[in-house]
């Protein structure tokens, strides 16, 4: 009789654990969303903005009594909010005062390469690193994290992570939403795993996606409400997860606003009633709510194209609760949204001058590991390009590219859906599909420094699913050699 009964039981268990949909996120909400501080600045007689950031260790509480070690910028955890408009200068002083070398990556931001933050300029314990560029796109929501050869996702799980936001005066539509921390907010989204009494685990960067976490924290905070004082508010997301992927929707199912993606605003409000956001990409949209009102909003198991088995090892299963926006009895009135927001983006298929095939698979791209003096891919500076990428295997993948601004021209062959039709920089590659990319290149040429391009699952990235490009003059490329030095003092 036992044979049969632990049989039965073990049989009960399986279904169990297979059925189980996996609230693993739910929480309640009862902790104040913390808003990241905007980094103070001082403009220097030249007019450079400057900013002067710490990278330091600390303790943080997330849930209950426990205290976890984590690190922060100028803080115990996450980074301040950068601000700065099209057209100033701005100069980053960044002193690492951690035991290890890290550096930080500005994401989304188009730059020299010098200054972009990859693994070729580390930061060494003790050491400040000061970086200059002039700001010269779209106003965006950006964001910025470490870019450690093989250590980026435990050093962005311990708090290294922050947004850069990017203003345009010049062509700011009226109507949008844009006071800081009242009803314009960032909202940088990261699933951690806690102990009992609420310690955060370090987590590998083994299995199929590396680490998937059982509890979201919103800009640090488990369980957030945001007190909402005005009828709309704009939440910039950040998709800051190791390996997550978010299929945001509101509580009643209302529609809601997208209004900007990666590279800024999108040429008109597109209005969905779900969002998906994968590692790394960010999007801004537009929640109406009335007066009295609790709404939360919410993420649902994504659906990610794998198969039934591999669902669970790469979160397929899982929902979270997010964010509670508690309207107050009485809100102060917001426009309406404009109509037209930007320009639509301005390249198409016809103007690429060169296709290249990029092809994700068993942490490599085109069969090649991440090796910091081979060069991959030389581009002339202002170049259009066709890239088409592949996954070839069963699991997630999504790809981003340093520096440029791209468009997807297609997904698997179908033409992408609205909110997929604005400047991008990373792009969901679904398991078995290809995505065809227009990327347009910078005018920043350095032979000598590359700028990378990625999975940003960023288990993938430290085990190596990254490749290297550099851009020279026009008329040059063909005289690259090939290979750069392995850091940027190498290559004065
Ligand atoms: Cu968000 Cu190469 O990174
Ligand atoms: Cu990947």
């Amino acid at each position: 009789l036992a044979v049969p009964l632990v049989l039965v039981g073990a049989g009960v268990l399986v279904r169990w654990w297979v059925a189980r949909t996996d609230t693993v996120g739910q929480v309640a909400f009862e902790r104040p969303l913390h808003v990241p501080p905007l980094a103070p600045s001082r403009v220097e007689a030249d007019g450079t903005r400057v900013f002067d950031l710490a990278m330091q260790p600390g303790s943080s509480r997330f849930t209950g009594e426990g205290e976890s070690p984590t690190w922060g910028v100028d803080g115990a955890y996450l980074a301040p909010t950068l601000r700065a408009a099209r057209g100033e200068t701005v100069r980053v002083e960044v002193t690492n005062d951690l035991p290890e070398a890290t550096n930080l990556h500005w994401h989304g931001m188009h730059l020299p390469a010098r200054m972009d933050g990859g693994p070729h300029r580390m930061v060494q314990p003790g050491e400040t690193w000061t970086p200059t560029w002039t700001v010269d796109q779209p106003a965006a929501t950006t964001w910025y994290h470490p870019h450690a050869h093989g250590s980026t996702a435990t050093h962005v799980a311990r708090g290294l992570l922050g947004a850069f936001l990017l203003d345009d005066p010049e062509a700011a539509p009226e109507g949008l939403p844009d006071t800081y921390g009242v009803d314009d907010v960032p909202l940088l989204l990261q699933d951690v795993r806690l102990t009992g009494d609420g310690r955060r685990r370090e987590q590998g960067t083994g299995g199929t996606v590396g680490p998937l976490g059982t509890r979201l924290l919103v800009n640090g905070t488990v369980g957030p409400v945001l007190d909402v004082t005005t009828e709309a508010v704009r939440l910039r997301l950040v998709n800051a997860s190791a390996a997550r992927v978010y299929d945001l929707v509101l509580s009643d199912a209302r529609p809601f606003h997208v209004v900007a993606t990666d590279g800024g605003l999108l040429a008109a409000p597109v209005e969905v009633d779900s969002l998906r956001l994968t590692p790394g990409e960010r999007a801004e949209v537009v929640v109406r709510l009335s007066a009295g009102e609790t709404v939360d909003l919410r993420s649902r198991p994504p659906a990610l194209g794998v198969s039934a088995p591999v669902a669970r090892l790469v979160g397929a299963r899982d929902a979270f609760d997010v964010l509670r926006l508690r309207a107050a009895d009485e809100l102060v009135a917001s426009p309406p949204l404009p109509q037209v927001l930007a320009a639509a983006p301005d390249v198409d298929e016809d103007d690429a001058t060169r296709e290249r095939e990029m092809v994700l698979s068993g942490d490599a791209i085109n069969g090649n590991g991440h090796d910091l003096s081979r060069v991959d891919v030389v581009v002339e500076a202002g170049a259009v390009e066709r890239w088409v990428v592949r996954n070839d295997d069963g699991i997630p993948h999504n790809f981003h590219v340093h520096d440029v601004r791209l468009v997807v021209a297609s997904l698997d062959g179908q033409a992408p859906p609205p909110v997929l039709r604005g400047w991008k920089d990373t792009v969901w590659v679904a398991p078995g599909t290809e995505v065809e990319l227009v990327v347009r290149f910078g005018d920043h040429t350095d032979p000598d420094v590359p700028y990378m391009f990625h999975c940003h699952v960023l288990a993938h990235h430290d085990r190596g699913m990254m490749g290297q490009f550099v851009v020279v003059e026009p008329g040059t490329a063909a005289d690259h050699p090939g290979t750069v030095g392995t850091s940027v003092d190498d290559a004065i």
